[in-house]
């Protein structure tokens, strides 16, 4: 049904597995589709009690937006990528069941942006969680600055904005940015383990913690048709900042450097 993920439904549990293992599964145009179309299952069909978000292979959970598609993008089309992203986030976070992300490998840009979206994290012991973006003359664009802020707090979020380093599955452990680091083998088996006994829970009390939790961080969002008529201003703020990156030429420096595979020469305009 779809052409880079692969789904499987059993006990009213919904896996959704990313599968671009080439590229580490990054998030092209096609992925982030059928993911918007793989979230709206889960908000439709009545057997889907709750969902997991992995990808394929052992190494990348997500290693991020597809850079190859960075290319000749303008401000406005920056800033369009940044909504769309925002927007299929928005719609897992918002979500009236639990998803739930396994990072069974590198979770990086829009890969540790994804797995924030999710209402909980499980690592592999080998996972790497990281925003590499500036190393590419942008900065994160689906909602990384926020939720990575709201997740570790500001100093720890903003020396990984700013210095693009990784942590490693315990770091991200300490940090609590995922609840549980368990062996490769056993990944799906825990977050399948935790679900089980919150789909044996009222749906409507679920629905309604995720809804009051959201509340929170000032996400008002409970139709997602409106997503974009009430998400927080902070947020909106993020969207312009990418944009704004594409008229840079370190942006051109950036993402030049790393399909080339060089080392980058930044100017600061
Ligand atoms: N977008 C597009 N392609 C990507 C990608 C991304 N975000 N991440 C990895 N790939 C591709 C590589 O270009 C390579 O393709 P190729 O075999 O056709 O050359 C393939 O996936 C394997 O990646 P490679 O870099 O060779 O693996 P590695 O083990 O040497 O390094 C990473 C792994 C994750 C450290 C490295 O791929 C990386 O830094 N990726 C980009 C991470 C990033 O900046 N993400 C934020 C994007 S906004």
């Amino acid at each position: 049904m779809y052409n880079t993920l692969l789904t499987e439904l059993a006990n009213n549990i919904f896996t959704i597995t990313i599968n671009r293992p080439d590229k580490l599964n990054a998030l092209n145009k096609i992925v982030m589709e059928e993911l918007d179309a793989a979230i709206t299952e889960v908000y439709n069909n009545d057997e889907i009690k709750s969902a997991i978000i992995t990808g394929a292979g052992q190494k990348s959970f997500v290693a991020g937006a597809d850079i190859s598609e960075f290319i000749g993008l303008s401000v406005e089309q920056g800033k369009a990528l940044a909504k769309k992203g925002q927007d299929i986030f928005f719609k897992i976070e918002n979500a009236p069941k639990p998803i739930i992300a396994c990072v069974n490998g590198f979770a990086l840009g829009g890969g540790c942006e994804l797995a924030m979206s999710c209402h909980f994290r499980i690592a592999s012991e080998n996972a790497k969680f990281g925003q590499p973006e500036v190393n590419l003359g942008i900065m994160p664009g689906y909602g990384g600055t926020q939720r990575l802020t709201q997740l570790i707090g500001k100093g720890r979020a903003l020396e990984l904005l700013m210095s693009g380093n990784m942590i490693d599955a315990n770091t991200a452990l300490q940090y609590g940015l995922v609840n549980y680091v368990v062996s490769q083998e056993e990944l799906l088996n825990k977050a399948k383990s935790i679900l089980e006994i919150i789909n044996s829970k009222a749906p409507i009390g679920v629905a309604n913690c995720i809804k009051a939790a959201n509340a929170v961080f000032g996400s008002k969002v409970s139709d997602t048709s409106k997503v974009s008529d009430t998400y927080p201003y902070s947020f909106a703020l993020e969207v312009e900042l990418f944009g704004n990156c594409f008229a840079t030429e370190d942006m051109k420096e950036g993402t030049s450097a790393f399909l080339e595979k060089r080392k980058t020469n930044f100017k600061g305009r």
